[in-house]
């Protein structure tokens, strides 16, 4: 398993670019398979998990063939309806093969996810949301097995409520009501901008999709679908990451090709921390700041604090001047980061979801240290940055799930990072 060595105290500066999201990318792989024939997607990041994607694709016999950042997706009329266990382990998002493989063909066996290293995730929200369209759903042997219940072998359209503004449950039952007889209506969907960005992609396909980015979605089910293509929306999460890198060396670090209106509650959090931050319409540059104060910061579903940027926010906050307090709403196990971070010499204190951070200036000194999950990967790699001589993290095979070339995009601002090959 390959580690990074990060040795700290380099002050970064520049200009870098963001990539395509992971986490649109990914849905729009699956979303394909409700249209058999050639889909093109551009800004297509290279990343693991997308390779995992491509695999499950192959696995239903379609063909995925890379050139750059374009992803060219064959799709054909699978032999079996089957996403394997050996796939959908390796990635979870891989249950979002499950909506579009049950609206185009009216069946489904997909493995369940199981444990992840960040909480339960259970998919319950997603399986209520295609019994209300008339699936039938049986668990055993790991599988869910869905089929559409009505004689059409079409799902149905119908009105659901989430408990809870799930991504993934939006995602999935938005991509079955494509194909659905009638007119489903999610109340308290999921906004994140990737599910705005999934819907533009089914829309150009023809799908009739309205109020993507808002609580209520609206979608009008369709006969068919025809492929399309598609640039993907840049990685707000990237993004972010990319400026804290900037703003906790204290550097001038400008982020290109992101949109600084899908990071508006990190934007806001910085500032009120002390940094100088100007946005354009697709740039955004962190100003050089020598001390910053620690503020309280509760993540929440869009457009609120997004959890995915929880962990590298709290490093930025164990070397601001004073207390901030760290609350982590959306998941129940999220804190992993917290326990390496202590390694390093931060002062934290976690509780259940809560975490205490007393931030000192200069306050860490590398070690090594062990990732746990993507985002955690990351927020220790900001540590390395600022921590006295070196720190290596172990693991790293979780930041290349989701991270496309963060040494070399590192490297390009003056950080003194590699990666060590085993
Ligand atoms: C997606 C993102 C992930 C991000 C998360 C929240 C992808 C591939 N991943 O994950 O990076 O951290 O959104 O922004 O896009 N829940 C249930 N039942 C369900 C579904 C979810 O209880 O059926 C709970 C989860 O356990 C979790 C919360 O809802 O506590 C949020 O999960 P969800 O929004 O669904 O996240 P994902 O789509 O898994």
């Amino acid at each position: 398993m390959d580690k990074m060595l990060v040795r700290g105290g380099r002050r970064l500066n520049g200009e870098v670019s963001t990539s395509g999201a992971k986490n649109s990318a990914l849905k729009m792989l699956f979303a394909s398979l409700l249209a058999e024939g050639r889909h093109v997607f551009h800004n297509v990041p290279e990343l693991q998990d997308i390779i995992s994607s491509a695999q499950l694709l192959e696995s239903l016999n379609c063909s995925v063939e890379r050139k750059g950042k374009t992803l060219i997706v064959d799709v054909k009329k699978p032999g079996s309806f089957e996403a394997h266990y050996d796939l959908v382990r390796k990635m979870r998002a891989s249950i979002l093969c499950l909506g579009p493989l049950l609206a185009k063909y009216g069946q489904a066996q997909v493995s369940l996810p199981g444990g992840c290293a960040i909480g339960s995730r259970p998919i319950d929200l997603h399986l209520q949301g295609m019994k209300a369209m008339g699936a039938e759903i049986e668990l055993h042997q790991g599988y869910v097995h869905a089929k559409a219940g009505s004689a059409s072998g079409r799902l149905q359209g119908a009105s659901i409520l989430f408990e809870f503004a799930t991504v993934g449950g939006t995602e999935n039952v938005m991509m079955a009501a494509t194909l659905a007889e009638g007119v489903t209506i999610i109340e308290n969907a999921a906004k994140e901008p990737e599910i705005v960005d999934l819907a533009n992609y089914l829309n150009k396909m023809g799908a009739k999709i309205e109020g993507a980015g808002t609580a209520i979605i609206r979608v009008t089910g369709v006969e068919k679908l025809t492929p399309a293509e598609h640039e993907v929306v840049p990685d707000r999460i990237e993004a972010g990451t990319l400026l804290i890198a900037g703003a906790i060396t204290g550097g001038e670090v400008t982020v290109k090709k992101c949109v600084p209106e899908h990071l508006d509650a990190l934007i806001l959090k910085m500032r009120e921390s002390g940094f100088t931050i100007d946005t354009e319409k697709t740039s955004m540059t962190v100003r050089p700041c020598k001390e910053w104060k620690g503020v309280d910061v509760s993540t929440a579903p869009h457009p609120g604090f997004p959890t995915d940027l929880q962990a590298q926010f709290m490093t930025l906050m164990t070397v601001a001047q004073g207390t901030s307090v760290i609350t982590e709403t959306v998941f129940e196990n999220r804190f992993m980061h917290v326990t390496e971070l202590a390694r390093l010499g931060a002062d934290i204190t976690p509780k259940a979801r809560v975490a205490v951070v007393r931030g000192k200036p200069g306050l860490l000194e590398g070690a090594p240290v062990m990732a746990t999950d993507l985002r955690a990967s990351a927020s220790l790699v900001l540590a390395g940055l600022v921590a006295k001589n070196e720190t290596l993290v172990n693991r790293i095979y979780h930041l290349d799930r989701g991270y496309e070339a963060l040494e070399a995009k590192l490297s390009s601002l003056g950080a003194d990072i590699k990666r060590l090959k085993e």
